[in-house]
């Protein structure tokens, strides 16, 4: 059966999503602390959901942008990804997406690591389809906004600037 969109602007607050983890060994790498692809499948999840809560159908992970691990983080460290949808655009999302960590014997999360990830809504035919616009509503929401349309500017820049080598 066809999903069916409701095209209707949505807050940002609606696209909000926060997973909890506990790192266990084995998602360590070999110097003992967190395994950075496990940290990436971790953010695909929660960044995926958000876009889903977003749009209301299937959504694919088209790609992902300034992925930076500001921090290691050992075993039994309590991790909290955070993800909402920065904005939408015709068919995609820019999701922004956040894993602070409260380590062992500590009392204040770190940041860990942070990712802006595309997401791109998917028809019953496996073509993209249109998603409903993000509404900002709050100054840092209305930040993130503003500066994912620079990205996107940014990214199409970057392309026809590469085409135009070949
Ligand atoms: C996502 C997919 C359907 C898009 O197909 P496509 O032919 O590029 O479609 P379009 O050119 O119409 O682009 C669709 C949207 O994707 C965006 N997009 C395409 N490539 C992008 C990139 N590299 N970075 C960011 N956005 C991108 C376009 O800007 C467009 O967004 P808009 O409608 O909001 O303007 C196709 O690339 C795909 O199936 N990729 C594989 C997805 C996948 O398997 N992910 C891993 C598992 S979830």
């Amino acid at each position: 059966m066809a999903q069916q969109i409701d095209l209707n602007p949505r807050p940002v607050a609606a696209s909000f999503v926060e997973m909890d983890e506990i790192v266990q060994p084995s998602d360590l790498n070999i110097y003992g602390s967190i395994f950075g692809g496990y940290l990436m499948s971790l953010m695909d999840k929660a960044g995926g959901i958000s876009a889903f809560k977003h749009c209301g159908v299937n959504v694919v992970t088209v790609s992902v942008d300034r992925l930076v691990f500001k921090n290691p983080a050992p075993a039994g460290t309590v991790l909290s990804v955070k993800a909402s949808v920065n904005r939408a655009f015709h068919t995609s999302m820019e999701v922004g997406v956040l894993v602070t960590g409260l380590k062992p014997g500590e009392r204040q999360e770190t940041t860990l690591c942070s990712a802006y990830i595309t997401y791109v809504a998917i028809g019953a035919d496996g073509r993209p389809v249109p998603v409903p616009p993000s509404l900002p509503e709050t100054p840092e929401q209305r930040r993130r906004y503003a500066e994912a349309e620079l990205r996107r500017s940014a990214r199409l820049a970057l392309d026809e600037r590469l085409a135009a080598q070949q």
